[in-house]
């Protein structure tokens, strides 16, 4: 028998106040036409002044803990994969936690940028199957519109706020690839490309938090490469082909991007959670939303299986297979 981290309930939040192109138009020289062409983006949600992350990745985890039918009281590790802590300390987890309400548990952020969810439902599969919890609270949540230089039109359009979560638990099984569960993470990274997507701020070095700054180009070109190159690690691991696969949940970094990615893996774009255009980029917060997106809208069934794929600052990247 194998322990595997099953997920129980799929949350999601986003904030009320939605920014079209348009909008964005008016306070940089872009177009909705450019903005649409080259990332696909329509819109994209922005956390009101009041709103931290802490408060989005609580109304996501609200709603995944109402899925899976239990209470924060039933948690018993509280993790959050973000960018945009609500404090350089305590971790954004600690106030979720408190609110939650389930003292004395572990609780911790994990920050991996774009890919700070895969690598959360790493770390918490190998808590789960160690041992060490039973019932998970994960949440990818961001409020990125407060990093973001609203005078720089290569950034600002590209970026939105929101929060997604999943409750993963225990369960004991045989093992095959037909039981729900996460089947297999892959992670990586290269800190040489540090430079190519970055915050000019930060507490060690100017006291600040600054803003995202970007090698577009690079990091569109690395992204093709190093996603491609996970997904298929992820299947040659499973001994399955892309036609297994019933759904692809990328992380929403562009719809360029997701194209290419997609052309290059054979994969039928039918089988592609999108959701880039009405959410933008909201970097770790991106793969649970769409997950909730396919999840709500009855496209994503139980007993189907589900790759996830993300790459980030850092780089990172790497990628989930999971049964639902
Ligand atoms: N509106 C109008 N014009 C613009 C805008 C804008 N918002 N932004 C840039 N331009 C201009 C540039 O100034 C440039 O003008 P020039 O030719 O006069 O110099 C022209 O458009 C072309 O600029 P490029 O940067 O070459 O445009 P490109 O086709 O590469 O698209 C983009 C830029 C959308 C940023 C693309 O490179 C991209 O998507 N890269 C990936 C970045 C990304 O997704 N980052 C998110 C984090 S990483 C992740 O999540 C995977």
């Amino acid at each position: 028998m194998t322990i595997r981290s099953v997920i129980r309930g799929v949350g999601s939040y986003l904030p009320a106040n939605v920014v079209t192109n348009d909008e964005l138009a008016k306070r940089v020289d872009t177009s909705d036409e450019w903005i649409r062409d080259r990332t696909g983006i329509r819109r994209r949600h922005i956390a009101a002044d009041d709103e931290a992350t802490s408060d989005l990745a609580i109304n996501a985890g609200l709603q995944a803990l109402k899925r899976a039918g239990i209470s924060g009281a039933d948690v018993d590790m509280f993790v959050v994969a973000t960018t945009t802590p609500d404090h350089t300390l305590p971790a954004t987890a600690a106030k979720v936690q408190a609110a939650l309400g389930r003292p004395g548990v572990p609780s911790f952020d994990i920050q991996a940028v774009c890919s700070g969810f895969v690598y959360g439902l790493a770390v918490v599969d190998n808590a789960i199957r160690c041992g060490q919890a039973k019932t998970v609270l994960l949440m990818g949540a961001e409020t990125i519109s407060c990093i973001v230089d609203w005078e720089d039109r290569t950034t600002s359009v590209l970026f939105g706020d929101g929060a997604g979560a999943v409750v993963l638990s225990a369960e004991q099984g045989i093992g095959t690839i037909a039981d729900r569960g996460i089947l297999s993470t892959h992670l990586h990274s290269d800190g040489r490309q540090h430079d190519l997507l970055y915050v000019d701020g930060g507490a060690s070095t100017t006291q600040t938090t600054g803003y995202i700054r970007m090698e577009g180009r690079e990091v569109f070109r690395h992204a093709v490469v190093n996603l491609a190159d996970t997904v298929r690690e992820s299947l040659a691991a499973n001994d399955i082909t892309i036609a297994d696969v019933d759904w692809l949940v990328p992380h929403q970094a562009n719809k360029r991007i997701l194209d290419a990615t997609v052309k290059k893996l054979g994969i039928q774009p039918g089988k592609v959670i999108v959701t880039v255009e009405d959410h933008a980029n909201t970097s770790a917060a991106s793969i649970p939303l769409a997950l909730a997106t396919g999840v709500d809208d009855g496209r994503i069934q139980e007993g189907q299986l589900v790759l996830m794929e993300a790459m980030g600052g850092g780089f990172t990247w790497g990628s989930a297979l999971v049964r639902m």
